[in-house]
């Protein structure tokens, strides 16, 4: 009982999701192609061919021009989703009945501008999204959109060279501008780009840089250039929606990855140090306005040129976020010398193993210990709201012939971290907005893009080759999670 209402009392309880991963109909209403409808089926067997699969960083125009001319939605799943686009109904209705105050979804800029360099909106794009939101007022659910969630219209990149180019932030404030001119009377909270760091390890899904195209020697001023201009653009967002909707929050969206060291040696602490610049550049520039130290001399030191100018300096300095949202799944740890380590997969990375912690099935290290630390991490750094907008576990479920899933181990792993917010908040002090695990519903793991790695607490009916009846099933996790809502968290 010391539990009942630990939670504030309007904290915000959901889930969230993107565009890509769920939506399907990837060529209907006049939907273009984005960068995500050319990722193909990846299918590890094991940890060591997990540890190899590398997203879409080695996208190149080939592997680009024979996706434009397939039609295979099996070789390509997150053209097909778990069809969101036609079950979005049944689906609110769901998050509905869990108790949903809020649902975090991203929009697919390439619904809205097939091409991502038209001057006039595609109607049918905002329409969807329309009765989207609609379908979310009618259950007083508060829609958090995400303006970029790994889906940069593949035309900006095959025909501008995507974040490379300075014309995509003209493109994108286009897409901005339609798309908070349509909805921002409705909607209180956007993020401006998912996980804006993984830049870094993502160059084509983050930043629609095709690597082949550049040399060797010049890609890293490429993808700092890239960088620039995404945070640019996001300042350039964040101005036109405090402008036109005063009342509207806008936050910056981070990969919370924590790190430790593996022993206490120096030079490990050190090297843990430096990582964590790494990890945290990208927000401070985004809350705090200006380069860090980190950046700066890394460019430095490492004769990357990245072309800002003074009015690109001012339009960061004055467009700050107004709350620090962030994914958090594990941690992992940093050594000077990782060369005789065992290394593990997390998200969107590889580190080194730590012998404390056990793993997902696919390698991430559970540690719910590690959002507390993260959480008093970034509030002590920031001083802003937070909001968690990514958690969970992705696990293999089993569905039996009574349409029932068993899914105790995500129970586990979610209560753990649901105390681990409580403690932060009320005995560190952190101010936590909200909480929106990912995927409430099954959809396509982003890393492998398998169905059958799956965070939900709805199950969807769909094998990894595309097979399946769409149907939707609650798990056990479903009626836990409503549980949690409704006693704010007081019944774990
Ligand atoms: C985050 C992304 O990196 O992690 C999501 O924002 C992604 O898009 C999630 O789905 C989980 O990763 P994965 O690879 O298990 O889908």
């Amino acid at each position: 009982t010391d539990k009942v209402n630990c939670f504030p009392e309007n904290f915000l309880w959901g889930g969230s999701t993107s565009a890509n991963q769920i939506e399907g109909a990837w060529h209907e209403d006049g939907k273009g192609l984005s960068v995500a409808d050319v990722q193909l089926f990846r299918n590890p067997k094991t940890l060591d061919e997990l540890n190899n699969v590398k997203g879409n960083t080695d996208t190149d125009d080939d592997m680009i021009k024979n996706a434009i001319v397939s039609d295979s939605t099996t070789d390509y799943p997150k053209r097909h989703g778990i069809d969101f686009y036609h079950h979005y109904k049944e689906d609110i209705k769901l998050f509905a009945e869990m108790g949903f105050n809020t649902y975090r979804f991203s929009i697919a800029w390439s619904r809205i501008f097939p091409n991502g360099d038209e001057s006039a909106p595609n109607e049918k794009g905002l329409e969807f999204y329309n009765k989207v939101i609609k379908e979310c007022a009618k259950y007083n659910i508060q829609p958090i959109i995400t303006l970029s969630h790994y889906e940069i219209p593949l035309t900006l990149c095959t025909r501008y060279n995507g974040w490379y180019n300075r014309k995509t932030i003209d493109f994108f404030i286009n897409y901005v501008k339609a798309v908070i001119t349509h909805f921002g009377k409705d909607v209180k909270y956007w993020l401006t780009f998912n996980e804006i760091d993984s830049i870094l390890r993502h160059p084509f899904m983050t930043g629609g840089l095709i690597e082949s195209r550049f040399k060797k020697e010049e890609f890293q001023s490429v993808l700092y250039q890239a960088m620039h201009n995404q945070l640019v653009a996001s300042a350039l967002a964040t101005k036109f929606i405090h402008e036109n909707y005063p009342d509207d929050k806008v936050g910056c969206m981070t990969t919370k990855l924590t790190y430790y060291p593996f022993t206490s040696k120096p030079a490990d602490v050190l090297a843990t140090q430096q990582k964590m610049r790494q990890v945290y550049a990208f927000a401070d520039i985004q809350v705090f306005g200006r380069y860090p130290a980190y950046l700066l001399s890394k460019f430095k030191n490492e004769q990357i040129n990245v072309d800002m100018n003074q009015d690109d300096l001012k339009i960061l300095s004055q467009n700050t976020v107004d709350f620090v949202s962030f994914s958090y799944y594990q941690t992992s740890c940093v050594a000077a010398d990782e060369s005789n380590l065992e290394l593990t997969n997390g998200n969107t990375t590889i580190g080194v193993k730590n012998p404390y912690l056990k793993s997902s099935e696919w390698g991430w290290q559970i540690d719910p210990t590690g959002l507390r630390i993260s959480l008093v991490d970034l509030y002590d750094r920031y001083r802003k709201p937070l909001m968690i907008v990514e958690n969970g576990l992705g696990a293999r479920d089993v569905i039996d012939s009574n349409h029932q899933v068993h899914d105790d181990y995500r129970i586990t792993y979610l209560k753990a971290h649901i105390s681990a917010m409580y403690d932060a908040i009320t005995k560190d002090g952190v101010d936590l907005m909200g909480y929106t695990p990912w995927g409430p519903i099954d959809l396509l793991s982003n890393s492998t893009i398998q169905m059958s790695k799956r965070y939900g607490f709805i199950y969807v009916d769909l094998n990894d080759d595309g097979t399946g009846s769409y149907n939707r099933y609650k798990k056990d996790s479903f009626y836990w999670y409503h549980d949690v809502i409704k006693s704010n968290a007081a019944s774990i």
